[in-house]
């Protein structure tokens, strides 16, 4: 089957959406699951976000029209949401309070409804813009650029903003 980035971001998506599912399942308790769940989500979240930001919306906008170029721009004031507010605010809380399970919930929540508005509008407009060899060749960028030293950099300075929770 041909390799095709729409796919990959679509399953990755859906990968967070079940990490989100089974966080919203833990009690407070549940402090060594959840600090794992959040290292995971972190784990997939951030290079799938990093690289878009870096290469899949600057080549989306290019092409775009105005529809396009909204979604693009409200796609990227998301990112900034989460990156800079939800994220951070989540990492402040306890893992075994129910403030943790609060903002952990928004967080699955904006994450749920960025994906879904990725899917239903710049995916669907990317198979219109880019042919199946153009998103081949995203595809095969990304797994390379994951394991490149940009990508470990962009990971650790995002692991850096707020002091972590510790984890045990
Ligand atoms: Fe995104
Ligand atoms: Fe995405």
């Amino acid at each position: 089957m041909a390799r095709d980035i729409l796919k990959t971001l679509k399953t990755e998506h859906d990968e967070l959406r079940k990490l989100f599912a089974e966080m919203e399942d833990t009690t407070d308790r549940a402090k060594k699951t959840r600090g794992e769940l959040l290292a995971d989500i972190e784990a997939g979240l951030v290079p799938h976000a990093k690289w878009e930001e870096l290469v899949f919306y600057p080549a989306f906008r290019e092409r775009a029209d105005r529809e396009g170029q909204k979604a693009h721009a409200e796609a990227v004031q998301e990112h900034r949401a989460v990156e800079l507010t939800v994220l951070p605010d989540l990492k402040t809380k306890p893992t075994d309070s129910v403030e943790f399970a609060g903002s952990a919930k928004v967080l699955g929540e904006f994450v749920d409804h960025h994906a879904s508005e990725e899917e239903k509008t710049m995916f669907k407009m990317a198979r219109k813009l880019f042919s199946a060899e153009e998103l081949a060749d995203f595809d095969e960028q990304y797994e390379a650029w994951k394991g490149s030293p940009q990508a470990a950099r962009e990971f650790a300075n995002a692991m850096k903003q707020p002091s972590p929770v510790p984890v045990g």
